[in-house]
């Protein structure tokens, strides 16, 4: 057998499932390093990557469907170790000799998983196992070879393996949550079936990014467009520790910013980078851009025009820069290059930058999930306060002020938000929350204040809950802690007397209001 990748890698081929994210980070949190590629790369260039073994996602298709994502047989006869997911099953057992039956009704939910065969998948799990299942077909006939190891209810081959070729196949989702034993299953496979050793940390990735920056960027110089966020800062800090004194970071205050944050960004940035660190106030500039915009769309996209040219004409101050370096993540690959997948908006750090920017990019961490990102920021010794925080949209607050984005309206909503932070600190509630903000609207309505009529603005907040951010959930905030938040607001914000919560789930909304 031909020596294996290092670190050891396990590839997802994707079928279109919504969770064929989740399957790779799911294999990563169990120490093996895993990517997701599309289902038709061919055989020659899966061996090529020396991959371990592969797992074959779910997606909405049927094996029936003209025109449905397949593999080259071939790949059944490769000796890599496979295990197929939902659909993935359904295909190994289709072009394996086995038979699929259509489902008249799609199985959604729990369901109860009697395990026939323990080994290997299910090994000291016990009987019957909570598996969470999404599918309208079923494997109704295992290939030959294969033998049943687990059925459900609906489904007579709930889980089927053939030892001898390490073929594997589950009708369930074990990278859900909804499955309580899905991560020991997939660790099943990973060390018991595919002979994984767990050599994949985050922190690993340090060193081997650091020679590639090195080699790459070579004696030249490179621009670090810096935003505070998480991404961003750990780039500069790894950038920091690969070339040293070729790194110039730029923040651009484009006058969208949350209280406080470009002091917060300055203190901390400054004192870590010194005179490396460069603070450009360019809000006026984007207000003026923005003046009179009212779509959202239209908003990101002068924002992420303006970004690049303020970049240039500041950076060109500075002497000449070759490259400038990013804080683009695996999701946002994945998401720009599904090609299918319709754009819901444009997420200014990659699809929205104009076409003709003059510096070659630097992605260092485009092959890694956020918690991973974090968990490197840590070991590169940003502290917790930066580590730890919400996502905040590029485009800042001009997509969390509706309608006219002026100094006035941009100041309530600053306002309101620092309230809603501040308060949900006090209360200990900001670590079960993944982001929540305030958003002013585009209307007004009537309300009393004292004596008077009031006709002001209504702030809405929104705080949710995800572990991704494709979905999310609305935050169900204490009553008492809502309460005082929405009497601070009207009290202290003036031009604001109304306070809603946003008890939308995405989908079928998005986490942004605009
Ligand atoms: P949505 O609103 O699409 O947001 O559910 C998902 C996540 O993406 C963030 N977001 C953005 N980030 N530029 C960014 O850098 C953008 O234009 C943008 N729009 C949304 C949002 O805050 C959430 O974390």
């Amino acid at each position: 057998m031909t020596a294996a990748a290092s670190p050891e890698t396990v590839l997802v081929l994707d079928f279109g499932a919504q969770y064929v994210q989740l399957i790779a980070r799911k294999v990563r949190e169990q120490q093996v390093y895993s990517e997701i590629v599309p289902h038709d790369t061919p055989v020659s260039e899966l061996m090529a990557r020396q991959p371990k073994g592969l797992i074959l996602s779910g997606g909405p298709a049927s094996v029936y469907e003209a025109g449905a994502p397949t593999v080259d047989p071939a790949l059944f006869a490769s000796g890599l170790p496979i295990l197929g997911i939902c659909y993935g099953q359904q295909l190994m057992a289709h072009l394996t000799g086995g038979t699929v039956s259509p489902g008249t009704e799609r199985e959604y939910g729990h369901a109860e998983l009697e395990v026939l065969e323990p080994e290997p998948l299910f090994s000291g799990l016990g009987s019957p196992l909570k598996v969470w299942m999404s599918h309208g077909d079923r494997v109704t006939a295992v290939p030959p070879g294969f033998r049943v190891l687990a059925r459900s209810g609906n489904a007579p081959v709930a889980a089927m393996g053939d030892a001898s070729r390490r073929l594997y196949g589950v009708q369930f989702h074990p990278e859900v949550h909804h499955t309580p034993d899905g991560n020991a299953i997939l660790r099943h496979f990973l060390y018991d079936v595919c002979g994984c050793t767990g050599d994949w940390q985050p922190g690993s990735f340090i060193e081997q990014s650091v020679r590639e920056l090195q080699e790459r960027v070579g004696d030249k110089r490179v621009l670090c467009a810096l935003s505070g966020g998480v991404d961003s800062s750990v780039v500069a800090a790894l950038l920091r520790r690969a070339i040293g004194p070729q790194l110039t970071c730029m923040f651009i205050d484009h006058g969208l910013l949350r209280k406080h944050e470009a002091e917060r960004i300055c203190e901390v940035f400054g004192r870590m980078l010194g005179e490396q660190f460069v603070f450009v106030d360019a809000s006026e500039r984007f207000l003026s851009r923005l003046d009179g915009v009212l779509d959202p769309e239209a908003k990101r996209r002068i924002i992420g025009e303006n970004f690049i040219r303020v970049f240039e004409e500041e950076s060109a101050k500075l002497g000449q820069f070759d490259f400038i370096a990013h804080g683009t993540l695996y999701p946002d690959v994945i998401e720009s290059g599904g090609g299918a997948t319709a754009t819901i908006k444009t997420h200014h750090n990659v699809g929205g930058l104009p076409a003709d920017m003059k510096y070659e990019n630097l992605e260092p961490l485009r092959r890694l999930f956020k918690d991973e990102v974090r968990q490197l920021g840590v070991q590169l010794g940003l502290p917790a306060e930066i580590v730890q925080r919400q996502p905040f949209p590029g485009p800042g607050l001009a997509v969390r002020v509706s309608g006219a984005v002026t100094p006035e309206r941009l100041h309530i909503a600053r306002e309101a938000d620092a309230i809603l932070q501040e308060e949900l600190e006090a209360a200990g509630l900001t670590g079960a929350i993944a982001q929540c903000f305030a958003v002013l609207l585009d209307t007004r309505s009537v309300g009393v204040m004292g004596d008077g009529r009031t006709y002001s603005q209504p702030v809405v907040l929104r705080a949710v809950t995800t572990e991704d951010f494709m979905t999310a959930d609305w935050f169900r905030m204490p009553h008492d802690v809502l309460a005082r938040i929405a009497t601070r607001i009207v009290n202290e914000v003036p031009g604001v007397n109304r306070v809603l919560y946003d008890v939308t789930t995405k989908p079928p909304g998005t986490i942004e209001w605009e």
